[in-house]
């Protein structure tokens, strides 16, 4: 869980601006109008929501089912604020949340590196065990220990995937990996770069573990717009490329 409150207020000021988020929520409805047309009415539930911007995202684009669930009370109350349906859950005890209801799309991003790995395969099967049968598991998830930076410590991220480590995972979950894909590819030498040299900075004491921030801040307007149009290309022209500093996983059930 994250443990600063700041960086959930982060979250929440910028999810809706910052090229990262932008894309990611545009990935999320992409798949979910891939498998599920025009129709607004299915059941959605965003797992780990943080303070719901993809849930805010799927609101405007006129989906009407939509339930959020997070484990931070930080989290939840900057859900309401938005009016966001979103219920306090510690995902570890996730079958005691209306264990009646199956969702058609759950979403569960940048949440399973909180979760060590007997926990993640009991999460992973809570999931499944939530999907209708023709339901979509949504993941997003940090990739690459390269990758490593200030961002991973500010968030309290404890690892980072690669598709091997799901490969055993989602089918002892009873889940079948229909896409998976890394991103961004064309970014990744910069973001390769601006990671080394954080993990250089904070080997070598230049940057103290406590004075560690985020990469949840928006660079100039411009900036900002060029690295989304990259994003944005790249998920038009490669659907799918082998490296990237995320991994994009879409699963069904067996
Ligand atoms: C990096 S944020 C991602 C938030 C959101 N999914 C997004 O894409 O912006 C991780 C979220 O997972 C939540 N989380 C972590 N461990 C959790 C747990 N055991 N139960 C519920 N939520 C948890 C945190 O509170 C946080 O909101």
């Amino acid at each position: 869980m994250i443990e600063h409150r700041g960086e959930y207020e982060k979250m929440f000021r910028l999810e809706g601006q910052l090229w990262w988020y932008r894309i990611l929520h545009e990935r999320v409805a992409a798949t979910i109008k891939n498998y599920f047309g025009e129709r607004r009415d299915i059941q959605i539930l965003d797992a780990g929501c943080g303070t719901g911007g993809l849930l805010d995202f799927l609101r405007k684009l006129s989906y009407k089912n939509l339930n959020g669930i997070d484990g931070s009370t930080d989290a939840v109350a900057f859900c309401h604020e938005r009016g966001l349906p979103v219920v306090l859950v510690n995902l570890n005890e996730l079958a005691a949340f209306r264990p009646d209801e199956r969702y058609d799309v759950i979403v569960c991003n940048d949440v399973f590196c909180y979760f060590e790995d007997d926990d993640l395969l009991n999460l992973v099967k809570a999931l499944a065990h939530r999907l209708k049968p023709d339901g979509l598991l949504i993941s997003n998830n940090n990739a690459f220990n390269v990758f490593r930076g200030e961002h991973d410590l500010a968030v309290g991220s404890g690892r980072r995937f690669v598709q091997s480590d799901f490969n055993q995972l989602m089918p002892d979950a009873g889940l079948r990996i229909r896409k998976a894909t890394y991103w961004s590819f064309i970014l990744s030498p910069l973001i390769l770069a601006i990671r080394q040299w954080q993990s250089w900075q904070l080997r070598s004491g230049w940057i103290k573990p406590e004075n560690v921030q985020s990469d949840v801040y928006l660079p100039g307007a411009w900036l900002n717009e060029t690295l989304y149009a990259i994003v944005s290309a790249e998920a038009k022209i490669l659907p799918r490329t082998p490296f990237g500093s995320s991994l994009f996983i879409v699963s069904k059930p067996v």
